[in-house]
């Protein structure tokens, strides 16, 4: 499993790490054979994350790898005494402060532990709301704090409030995992949704560049230009969306973190149809949103800092494109939710090809882990029911999930490269991610021919979406408006945004049946086998 994740160190290391591994089981041996009050489990976080991993599973079953869910605290909810792996008595409370002076204040997580089994191990906690992540271990018998200067926002205040903050008990082993995770991925800290940490990242990890464009950073565009099956690509680089985004961007190479798509109705009137698109109550939604709303909404109240793209249908493809079949489509998608199932399996095609370290299948089970107990209504039902599905299997929680799949032999890295089926319907209905619900209608208006059964559009992430050679080509047929307030003209129209729109590989890409099924997809050079 880490040996997945592991596989782009040289064959040298790895024969290093080998034989480091032999050397500290041989110390292990001695160490039980002299009865010293040494566990194994105790020395793991002390190890470089690619020893510990190995030696953890060794020692446990997938399941116990799992995070284990303590409980909530809040100010009004103190949990007392639940028993750790290594202290076996606990007390965590949460105390309000307004130590900023500032509207909503910040909070201090007061987490007492004693009693530990013995003098060599340590608890690893993970502290999550669904505005941040956390984390923490301890070895001492005392009060340890975990300082949140200021919330988020409200909903991060009130959420605490109400619902607390969810502390979960990590597999010491953990450690090297979660520190390996920090340091490349600023991102999940309190201060990393910063505009310039995913600028910074993107540009260490991806290699992308960020030009300044001259001002002003966005154009006028003419509606009349427009038509049905026009492709916005969107990337958001502040805010919980942009790191969202950034991660997504990470793992698939993709430059673009959203999508959307345009639709003109019979009256000329423009419409943007767009799954994640935010409703009044903070729910993500698919929706078809008129062209002014949501072009005002992405000019004066996005605080993502969207950058935009048009991107026009080539017009021999535009001619194939089914006005009729793309409304229907569209209006039946209308109010379901955002497919958070379909998102994650886009990416995850092959065992050790789509993990960049220090991700991997384990790491991916805790994140859902984490995140069912958070938003359960949200992701993990839609995670859970994917995987079921991938079973054949009904109503399995995560950790039955994990027991089945062992007991046939299998392994939860291959369950996640199962390629998802478009035609699955889950108890929400059909939902789709921001890419697959462009995808779709571009397969109901007729874009994929006759291949259109041999193709599943939950396989491609958005890269590949802006790959396929759909578009114009021809900047001399591109409007008049397109990239007039820039210098440099792209082959596509950037509309909004400080910075240059890159978007490697665009439009080169023919479908072809099954496409993007078996796709690698590890930074930083996004290698893709040819027909995979
Ligand atoms: C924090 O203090 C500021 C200034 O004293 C005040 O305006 C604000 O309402 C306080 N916030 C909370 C949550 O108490
Ligand atoms: C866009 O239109 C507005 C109002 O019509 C105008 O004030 C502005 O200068 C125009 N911007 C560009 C870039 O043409
Ligand atoms: C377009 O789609 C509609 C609805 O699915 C269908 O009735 C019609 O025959 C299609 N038109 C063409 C030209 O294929
Ligand atoms: C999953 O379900 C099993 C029973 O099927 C139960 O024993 C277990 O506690 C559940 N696990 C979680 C994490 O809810
Ligand atoms: C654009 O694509 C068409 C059809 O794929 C092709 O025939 C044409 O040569 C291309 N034009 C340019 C300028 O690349």
């Amino acid at each position: 499993m880490a040996s997945s994740s592991s596989s782009s160190s040289s064959s040298s290391s790895s024969s290093l790490f080998r034989c480091f591994l032999h050397f500290f089981f041989f110390i292990i041996s001695q160490v039980q054979a002299a009865n010293l009050p040494f566990h194994p489990r105790d020395v793991l976080p002390l190890l470089p994350r690619q020893v510990s991993w190995p030696v953890l599973n060794s020692l446990n079953s997938p399941v116990d790898l799992l995070p284990s869910f303590v409980g909530s605290v809040s100010s009004s909810n103190r949990i007392v005494n639940w028993k750790g792996a290594c202290f076996y008595e606990n007390t965590a409370w949460v105390e309000f402060h307004n130590k900023t002076g500032s509207e909503i204040g910040g909070g201090t997580l007061h987490i007492k532990v004693s009693y530990p089994h013995s003098w060599t191990c340590m608890d690893l906690y993970v502290f999550a709301t669904p505005y941040r992540v956390t984390w923490d271990y301890y070895f001492l018998s005392r009060e340890h704090t975990l300082e949140i200067k200021e919330w988020q926002d409200k909903a991060e205040y009130e959420y605490v409030k109400n619902r607390g903050i969810s502390i979960f008990l990590m597999q010491a082993g953990m450690l090297g995992t979660l520190q390996a995770l920090w340091d490349v991925f600023p991102l999940f800290t309190n201060t990393g949704w910063g505009e310039n940490s995913n600028i910074g990242f993107l540009e260490k990890h991806m290699g992308a560049t960020f030009e300044e464009r001259p001002q002003l950073w966005f154009t006028n565009i003419s509606v009349d230009d427009v038509h049905s099956g026009d492709f916005l690509a969107i990337s958001k680089i502040r805010g919980r969306w942009g790191g969202f985004e950034t991660l997504e961007k990470w793992v698939s190479g993709a430059y673009a973190g959203h999508t959307a798509v345009c639709l003109k109705d019979s009256e000329g009137k423009l419409w943007i149809g767009e799954s994640g698109h935010e409703n009044e109550k903070g729910e993500d939604i698919i929706a078809i949103v008129p062209w002014d709303e949501w072009w005002d909404f992405e000019l004066n109240k996005d605080d993502s800092n969207p950058h935009i793209a048009y991107l026009p249908l080539h017009p021999d493809v535009r001619a194939k494109f089914n006005e009729t079949a793309a409304w229907e489509y569209a209006l039946s998608m209308a109010g379901k939710p955002y497919g958070y199932h379909n998102m994650i399996f886009s990416w995850i095609d092959t065992i050790g090809g789509n993990y960049p370290p220090p991700l991997d299948a384990h790491l991916v089970a805790s994140v859902m882990t984490v995140w069912s107990k958070i938003q359960p209504e949200y992701a993990a039902n839609m995670w859970n029911e994917a995987l079921n599905k991938r079973l054949g299997t009904q109503g399995l929680n995560l950790s039955d999930i994990l027991v089945e799949t062992e007991k046939r032999g299998s392994s939860f890295d291959e369950l996640l490269t199962i390629p998802e089926q478009d035609n699955w319907i889950y108890s929400d209905g059909k939902s789709t991610s921001c890419i697959a619900f462009v995808l779709e209608l571009y397969k109901e208006a007729g874009l994929f021919d006759l291949i259109a059964d041999s193709i599943q559009v939950t396989e491609f992430t958005i890269k590949d979406a802006y790959s396929l050679k759909f578009f114009e080509n021809d900047s001399s047929r591109l409007p008049k408006w397109c990239n007039d307030a820039d210098n440099v003209k792209l082959p596509y129209c950037q509309i909004k945004g400080k910075y240059r729109m890159e978007l490697p590989g665009y439009n080169s890409m023919d479908p072809y049946v099954h496409m993007n099924e078996r796709c690698p997809s590890m930074p930083p050079k996004y290698f893709r086998p040819q027909n995979c």
